[in-house]
């Protein structure tokens, strides 16, 4: 079995939201305070969200006799490896320096981040597990088509579980962050 790992289901604790409640989400683009640089960021999780729907609805196609192995192959490739680098790259960036920053301007919030740091760690596991069977499954399309609808079947599988996890984590971490910026205005 590939070793994806599980969703987080439960929201952020809801005791984080009351910068949300004084920045609502219908506010934002109306601020002065919300940067280039924000709007950039959000901008790098529409693309995952982009990257992971074009994984999963490729396999689906594939499956379904849609695409042939020549035009699967490529979409596979290189939207996965654009995805689980672009993710990894993310993380990093959150992990190391824009986290930090938000904890330093404003410690009220650091459980949620931690929250949001745990999810990193289990998505990154599920990306792994995601580039093993999609390597595999590149593989066998070469040599033996028909080993290969198993292996694809796994590539969706993993794409779901992307999509789900990218769902949950992404919005709630813009949920929290944004407002931290907005109230403290910060660069991001
Ligand atoms: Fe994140
Ligand atoms: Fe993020």
């Amino acid at each position: 079995m590939i070793p994806f790992t599980e969703t987080r289901t439960t929201p952020l604790p809801s005791e984080l939201s009351f910068l949300l409640a004084d920045h609502p989400r219908d506010s934002w683009e109306r601020d002065p305070h919300f940067l280039r640089s924000t709007r950039n960021w959000i901008a790098a999780h529409r693309l995952f969200r982009d990257l992971a729907y074009l994984l999963r609805t490729g396999a689906e196609h594939y499956l379904d006799g849609d695409f042939d192995a020549t035009s699967y192959a490529p979409r596979l490739s290189v939207y996965g490896d654009r995805l689980v680098r672009a993710l990894h790259g993310h993380h990093r960036f959150e992990d190391l320096s824009f986290f930090p920053e938000l904890s330093e301007a404003d410690a009220r919030f650091d459980e949620g981040l931690a929250i949001l740091e745990a999810d990193h760690l289990a998505l990154d596991a599920t990306l792994d597990g995601f580039t093993r069977v999609s390597n595999r499954a590149l593989k066998l399309l070469q040599l033996d088509e028909a080993q290969a609808r198993d292996e694809i079947g796994a590539v969706h599988d993993g794409a779901v579980r992307i999509e789900a996890f990218l769902d949950r984590h992404l919005g709630d971490e813009e949920d929290l962050v944004v407002p931290i910026l907005l109230e403290h205005r910060l660069r991001g």
